[in-house]
């Protein structure tokens, strides 16, 4: 099982099997990553890997949609695209804090 760190949520934890879809464990748990679509289109989900990002899986075509070179370098993702294979903490933007 792997641990991951909802930093943004009070830094809540939640355990999962390894290569969960961070997203799905988030709503399963009540982590809290906001979301719309589930399915890569929207970008709702983006979020930050503040720790662990070796632990998850390439990035996906969608992504890069949403994410530029330089956000991904800094560890941004999106959760519905990512499954994590290790320990990982992630926060993200409330979506009232964002701009429309
Ligand atoms: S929830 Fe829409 S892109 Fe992830």
């Amino acid at each position: 099982m792997i641990t991951i760190t909802f930093l943004t949520n009070g830094g809540m934890t939640a355990t999962a099997p390894e290569n969960s879809n961070l997203l799905r464990v988030s709503l399963r748990e009540k982590g809290g990553i906001p979301f719309k679509c589930g399915g890569g289109l929207c970008g709702t989900c983006r979020c930050k890997i503040e720790s662990g990002l070796e632990h998850t899986d390439a990035v996906k075509p969608k992504e890069r949609k949403h994410l530029t070179e330089a956000d991904l370098a800094a560890g941004h993702r999106m959760a519905c695209q990512t499954f994590v294979n290790g320990d990982i903490s992630v926060s993200w933007i409330p979506l009232s804090e964002r701009k429309r």
